[in-house]
């Protein structure tokens, strides 16, 4: 299938098959909107290398549901189309309707704010990349698009010429939530985020108060805004202050993975192995109740693990419930991990959905962000 429009309507239908998808005007908006506009420089593909516009494989791959890596540095990704389905489920989640007016953070190709404009939003999309926003605008002026603009700048400060915002969605890794984007919120507005938990970064719903002050029904004590969870997710992490290691976290997130070559193996708990989502829901719960939780390679892929102050010891689970240890501690860090996995059986299994967290202010006293603490049932 190589023609454009066929391919969209192929997506579409993915995007309802997956579930995030489910409203009408999104699905309007994915069916209309040409990612190829904003691949115009072209993307990374693990097999081809970098796909052009006009190579063989180029709008099929742009048009797959997955994210897409549009400028890297030192081999790094820096830039990138973030997963369509991951897109919609955000919008969704944010519930950006016609006539609300958006900040984005992180504007990457462009695209996303492109369907935002496409549901009747009118988006302000920050860059901190120069020439990233400006391949962005030219692909949004190429595109039509009359709703969104994008400027250049630290997402950190948001953009307060185009304040006050309905929303706010945030589309690149972040430790914590700026108060700049909380001052530019309506009162009660909404931020969806990829906010670092446990070595991911899972996308949260964040909570403003409402107008009359009033908190709502279960808002946690003292808290100015609050968190729940939405989704496992994985993006890039944000430069500057919203890309600050908060005070409290162990292991500290360093540079580069972590592996542990495990040289003790307990036996699988599930003859079913966890899916995608449910292996996220278990990692996010460990996450939350043991500090020492984060993402490392082990046996060949990467998953959650509680790690220890080498970085080469501790103890990985696998999604069939099997813990693979090392390390000097290897037996008592197993034995913790077994203690977690039967915590979260016996409290039935709960999903990212089911959490929540008062936010706080934490990290720099020059540039402070609003990070989950204590996060609960
Ligand atoms: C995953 S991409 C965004 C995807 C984009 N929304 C799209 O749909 O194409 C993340 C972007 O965040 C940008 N970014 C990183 N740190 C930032 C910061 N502190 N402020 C604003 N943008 C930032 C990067 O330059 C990158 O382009």
């Amino acid at each position: 299938m190589t023609d454009a429009p066929a391919l969209r309507a192929r997506l579409v239908d993915v995007l309802r098959d997956d579930g995030g998808l489910t409203r009408d005007d999104l699905a309007l908006a994915f069916a209309t909107v040409p990612r190829e506009v904003f691949l115009a420089e072209g993307f990374h593909d693990s097999d081809a290398g970098l796909l052009r516009p006009g190579d063989e494989d180029f709008l099929a791959g742009a048009y797959r549901n997955d994210a897409l890596v549009t400028k890297l540095d030192n081999g790094r990704p820096v830039s990138s189309s973030s997963q369509p389905s991951l897109m919609a489920l955000m919008i969704e989640e944010l519930g950006v309707t016609a006539g609300m007016r958006v900040l984005e953070i992180g504007a990457g190709t462009g695209y996303n704010a492109a369907l935002m404009s496409a549901v009747g939003a009118d988006v302000t999309s920050v860059d901190v990349q120069p020439d990233v926003a400006a391949r962005a605008a030219a692909a949004l002026a190429a595109a039509g698009v009359t709703g969104a603009r994008v400027r250049v700048g630290d997402g950190y400060l948001g953009e307060p010429a185009g304040a006050p915002y309905d929303r706010v969605m945030v589309t690149v890794g972040v430790t914590g939530v700026s108060p700049h984007w909380l001052a530019q919120l309506v009162p009660g507005g909404l931020m969806v985020a990829p906010v670092t938990h446990a070595g991911n970064n899972p996308v949260l719903r964040v909570w403003s108060q409402p107008a009359d002050g009033r908190a709502a029904p279960g808002w946690p004590a003292r808290a100015d805004i609050w968190a729940d969870g939405v989704c496992g997710a994985g993006f890039m992490a944000a430069a500057g202050p919203l890309g600050a290691r908060y005070p409290w976290a162990h292991p500290a997130p360093v540079r580069g993975p972590a592996e542990i070559v495990p040289t003790l193996r307990l036996p699988a708990r599930w003859r079913t192995a966890l899916n995608g989502l449910r292996y996220h829901d278990l990692w996010f719960a460990i996450g939350a109740w043991d500090r020492r939780t984060t993402g490392a390679q082990f046996d060949g892929g990467t998953g959650c693990v509680l790690l220890d102050e080498t970085r080469t010891g501790g103890a990985a689970i696998r999604a069939d419930g099997a813990i693979v240890a090392a390390g000097p501690h290897a037996e008592d860090y197993a034995t913790d991990a077994g203690i977690l996995i039967d915590r979260w059986v016996d409290e039935g299994m709960p999903a990212i959905q089911q959490w929540r967290a008062a936010m706080v202010l934490a990290g720099d006293p020059e540039a402070p962000i609003y990070v989950p603490r204590d996060w609960s049932l």
